[in-house]
């Protein structure tokens, strides 16, 4: 491959003079939609990688088809169970035409995930090993965990947590941000076989009111602010409006545990509800730091995790213990070539499946060191991510690709200035102005020597976002592993095995071990070789979810009938001649901004909660950055007229309702929508008009009123 021998800084001499060859290789244009590039990992890295070569991948995985309970069983056994499971492996029904779904791993086996993160891997010797890095947003403030301190701390929450009052089995909210306090409540709430819930702390009050009244937690963890880039988020207030709006649907909350972080806020400032509020350092700290750990079934939940669907509110993901445990720690130990030595960072949030699995459980059951960073990614500047890199020594990166595009971006604006620059160089005016570009290449003027390995998730990656990825952050020398999966799926379905085989810039390539995906049309036939289709998954693995909280029957609906025999994961997938698989995006109604996944439907009922809204449509729309924007067709009450003024506050309601991650990108008036006689709302004309591609409305002669088409084009651009 033309592309891994590319050192993208040998290109970049002074950084000028080669603005053609960086245009063309490190963006990556030239090469963009040439899907059949195989990037192929060196020698010296697939010598050392736990996974070396296509055939050990195909024997492994081979074996873990034929004989899954024998090629799983293996790997838990390296895990520590009080008592091991009962004669089945796995016991499953997958078909709903056989009955009620089940899936269970390892029923009958005894043991803890909190255990087996900590206490297992300090008799091992790891007692002294950084678990937590903790990198505050300002620079320099920093902070770090051995092993045995993190286990000290998880046993103090776990001690207050007991003795509040929570027990096995009961639900604990936690709104924090990425702070080490985050990790440790969740292994305190594992470690007494409490369940978490960890509510991303960029939701509004009412969607942790709505997730604080279908779970009723026992307590809920906050912070009373937190700093991401220069803006303080007050996340005490959020959880105050949270816990009266639930008390109005008569749940009530009476511990509100309180993380004092001083850098956001005074203490005095924060408000206060005397008798239910109290400070995480007033009373943590005067727990005993070993706690007994509370021995729970593998098939006993470990955590609630509400995720949106295409309909109605949002739905709350269980995962259970054994099964959840086996498959995070292995996938992370293949998936990213984990090695003792490494230092691992992931940018998600554990207030997403990717924070859970791959922040917490995945890495810590792997005695990893991890590194929590709470602020934003280009704060101070575009180039943070590659500090923290050079200052931690970070040898495993994943991240998102929206990230990736926006770095990316920055770049972009960097070339331009590295024009002007060469064009003033030749004038001979000022070569100041090259120690000032050297200053801008965010990415370059760091080292990033210690990385080994890349990763991306949360949505598709473009080609191109992938080359700059492998090229200028990477030096093309690490590979980059692309993982498919979902909060469902607990952990890594489709995923690159960094040392195994050749990669293709954009496809997440072959089935983890253990994964069966099939490609099925709309009959629910699959379809072999070359194909497009819906991607469901044959039989069950360990870590599937297992349940939506308080509602089973949704559950089977939503991933089990759609195609009887399968899981049906909602996306559309490609597979090539190679057998590479490449994920195209969502068939239903849910978009994926920034990888974050939101349903089309609660926006709009966020937006129709407006007084003056009548009625709305949301669709998906390509965003250069976010990967998709959300586009709101938006038709008001009868002679409301359109204004700057409503626009804005049909976005802040939104705000408000879900979070400032899911504020619409565009508010199009309609006066009506594209509905068929029957009533239903034609969206694929109004994805075509939000994309506009008004030569492919396709058919429009089947709704009620054709007339409407007509005026949502006139008012496209007011
Ligand atoms: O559409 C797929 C997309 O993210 C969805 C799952 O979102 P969520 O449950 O929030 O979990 C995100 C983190 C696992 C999927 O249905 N998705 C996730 N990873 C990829 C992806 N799409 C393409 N390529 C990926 N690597």
């Amino acid at each position: 491959s033309y592309l891994r021998h590319v050192d993208s800084r040998k290109l970049m001499p002074n950084g000028a003079g080669h603005i053609p060859h960086l245009k063309a290789v490190i963006l990556g244009e030239a090469l963009a939609s040439e899907e059949d590039d195989l990037v192929l990992p060196s020698k010296e890295f697939s010598d050392q990688a736990n996974v070396h070569s296509p055939e050990q991948y195909m024997e492994m995985y081979k074996r873990s088809i034929e004989d899954p309970d024998g090629f799983w069983s293996e790997i838990a056994s390296q895990f520590y169970w009080k008592q091991k499971w009962g004669e089945k492996v796995c016991d499953e029904n997958f078909d709903v035409r056989d009955g009620k779904i089940k899936i269970e791993w390892f029923k009958g086996g005894i043991t803890n995930v909190c255990y087996n993160c900590l206490d297992r891997n300090i008799e091992a010797g790891l007692g002294d090993k950084v678990a937590l890095y903790w990198e505050g947003n300002e620079p320099g403030l920093d902070g770090s965990l051995t092993y045995s301190q993190l286990l000290n701390q998880v046993c103090q929450v776990a001690n207050y947590l007991k003795d509040i009052g929570v027990k096995k089995g009961d639900a604990v909210i936690v709104y924090l941000p990425m702070i080490n306090e985050l990790p440790i409540t969740m292994l305190a709430c594992a470690r007494i076989g409490a369940v978490h819930s960890v509510v991303f702390a960029g939701f509004s009050a009412e969607s942790l009111a709505q997730r604080i009244t279908d779970c009723k937690p026992k307590a809920v963890i906050t912070c009373n602010a937190v700093r991401r880039g220069t803006k303080p988020i007050l996340l005490k207030d959020i959880v105050d409006a949270a816990i009266n709006d639930s008390a109005k649907d008569g749940v009530s909350v009476d511990v509100c545990l309180v993380y004092d972080n001083p850098v956001a806020l005074k203490r005095e400032d924060t408000k206060w509800t005397q008798g239910r509020d109290i400070w995480w350092q007033d009373v943590i700290p005067k727990y005993p730091s070993t706690c007994p750990v509370e021995w729970v079934d593998a098939e006993d939940p470990l955590f609630l995790l509400y995720t949106s669907g295409s309909t109605g509110k949002p739905k709350g993901v269980l995962h259970t213990t054994g099964g959840y445990m086996v498959y995070t720690a292995t996938t992370f130990k293949y998936a990213f070539d984990y090695k003792p030595s490494d230092i691992y960072w992931c940018t998600a949030d554990c207030g997403w499946i990717t924070g859970h699995s791959y922040v917490t459980y995945g890495p810590l059951l792997n005695g990893a060191t991890v590194l929590v960073y709470e602020g934003a990614p280009n704060y101070p500047d575009a180039g943070r991510c590659w500090d923290i890199v050079d200052k931690y020594k970070v040898s495993i990166f994943y991240t998102a690709p929206t990230l990736v595009r926006s770095l990316m971006r920055d770049g972009e604006a960097v070339r331009y200035l590295y024009a002007l620059m060469f064009t003033v160089y030749l004038c001979e005016i000022d070569l100041r102005i090259n120690a000032f570009g050297f200053w801008i290449r965010y990415v370059t003027r760091y080292s990033r020597k210690s990385l080994r390995v890349l990763g991306s998730v949360g949505e598709p990656i473009n080609p191109s976002a992938w080359r700059w990825f492998y090229n200028v952050v990477g030096d093309s020398r690490c590979p980059i592993s692309d993982t498919w999966w979902q909060t469902e799926t607990g952990g890594f379905m489709i995923t690159p095995l960094p040392g195994a085989w050749a990669q293709k810039p954009g496809s997440a390539t072959f089935p983890f071990f253990g994964i069966q995906p099939v490609i099925v049309d709309e009959k629910g036939v699959e379809i072999d070789g070359e194909c497009s289709g819906y991607l469901c998954i044959k039989k069950s693995w360990p870590g599937a979810f297992r349940t939506l909280y308080g509602d089973h029957e949704r559950y089977e609906t939503t991933y089990f009938k759609p195609f009887a025999g399968y899981y049906f994961s909602g996306d559309g997938c490609r597979r090539d001649k190679d057998g590479y698989h490449w994920l195209t995006g969502r068939v239903d109604d849910v978009i994926n901004v920034s990888g974050h996944r939101i349903g089309t439907a609660e926006v709009e009922s966020a937006l129709v909660s407006h007084p003056q809204c009548a009625e709305a449509a949301v669709v998906g729309v390509e965003h250069e950055v976010k990967g998709q924007g959300i586009y709101a067709f938006v038709t008001l009450v009868d002679s409301v007229p359109y204004s700057e003024d409503l626009r804005k506050d049909l976005i802040l309601t939104v705000r408000k309702q879900i979070g400032a991650f899911a504020a619409p990108d565009k508010i199009h008036w309609a006066p009506g929508l594209p509905k068929t006689r029957s009533g239903k709302i034609m969206r694929r004309i109004l994805r075509k008009i939000a994309a506009r591609q008004l030569d492919e409305l396709g058919d429009t002669s089947t709704l009620a009123d054709p007339n409407v088409v007509k005026q949502l084009i006139e008012l496209s651009d007011s």
